[in-house]
């Protein structure tokens, strides 16, 4: 049971006025938000990725908002105090301001999310405008997108040129003046990333953004080593669970087939008289 108070935008402003790094990481289900929620995380996304780390999909694109709300409700019951962040899946925003709301306020009423979060560079400015006065705090996410996978032809870092940096910085004021409540910058240089920070008084959360941000982000399963497959270059692995998983399994099936499992210890016993009594009955006496 946590004791500390909840964690709201107002925590986040102080800790970047204070200059404390914020820590935030995604969670997908009620045991991994727990123990995200004890160790004292401060933001936690339920983020599409859900779609490559839980549903085994090679991008994010295939993720419904139904999936990830309900996601998002379970990292909510496990983690109640950290601010929680609902990520809108691909063409959940896309489409008119109307089905923006609509599927953002599921976010926030059904699953207990304190924002969402919305891709987009500073072409997605109206839609943030719209959500964000239909009452819905829209974190902005800015730089490698991965929704947008097939007009950038891969995952690749973004704003490495000066001028497709000065695009990030331009784009990142747009999203500010649109009223997002905080900026996340995935697979962005630092010297950016750091121009975008001191320029603006949003949260920026850094994805592979470099040192200079606010906080920094990382998918749990890449980050604790149980993705499939090696991570992104910005990723730091700190734990082989996908190897302590598989120990455990191997010595699971090792204890079946050498009948170690189940032993004494593992088995329910009849109350007392009761299995000779069962043994006579299958024996006719
Ligand atoms: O979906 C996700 O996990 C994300 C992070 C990579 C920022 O958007």
């Amino acid at each position: 049971m946590s004791t500390r108070d909840k964690i709201t935008l107002a925590t986040l402003r102080s800790m970047k006025l204070d200059r404390r790094p914020i820590s935030m990481l995604t969670a997908y289900d009620y045991p991994m938000a727990q123990i995200e929620e004890a160790a004292g995380i401060e933001c936690i996304l339920v983020g599409d990725s859900a779609a490559q780390v839980i549903l085994g999909h090679n991008s994010t694109l295939p993720i419904t908002v139904d999936f990830l709300v309900t996601l998002a409700a379970a990292v909510r019951r496990g983690a109640p105090t950290a601010y929680l962040v609902g990520d809108m899946p691909y063409m959940s925003y896309h489409v008119n301001h109307e089905e923006a709301i609509r599927n953002a306020g599921r976010f926030m009423a059904e699953a207990g999310c304190d924002c969402v979060k919305v891709e987009g560079d500073g072409r997605i400015a109206p839609t943030i405008e719209k959500m964000t006065a239909a009452t819905i705090p829209v974190m902005a996410h800015l730089g490698l997108r991965p929704q947008a996978v097939h007009q950038i032809g891969g995952y690749r870092a973004q704003g490495r040129d000066a001028a497709a940096a000065e695009r990030l910085v331009r784009d990142a004021k747009l999203l500010e003046a649109a009223g997002a409540c905080a900026i996340v910058l995935e697979a962005v240089p630092a010297e950016p990333a750091r121009q975008i920070a001191e320029s603006t008084d949003l949260p920026v959360i850094g994805c592979g953004a470099g040192p200079f941000c606010d906080g920094h982000v990382l998918v749990l399963h890449d980050m604790m080593g149980l993705a499939d497959g090696p991570p992104p270059k910005f990723v730091k692995q700190y734990a082989d669970i996908r190897g302590a998983i598989r120990t455990a399994v191997d010595a699971y099936i090792e204890d079946i087939r050498s009948r170690k499992y189940p032993a004494a210890e593992h088995t329910y016993k009849m109350r007392a008289g009761e299995a000779s009594v069962l043994a006579d009955r299958a024996a006719g006496i």
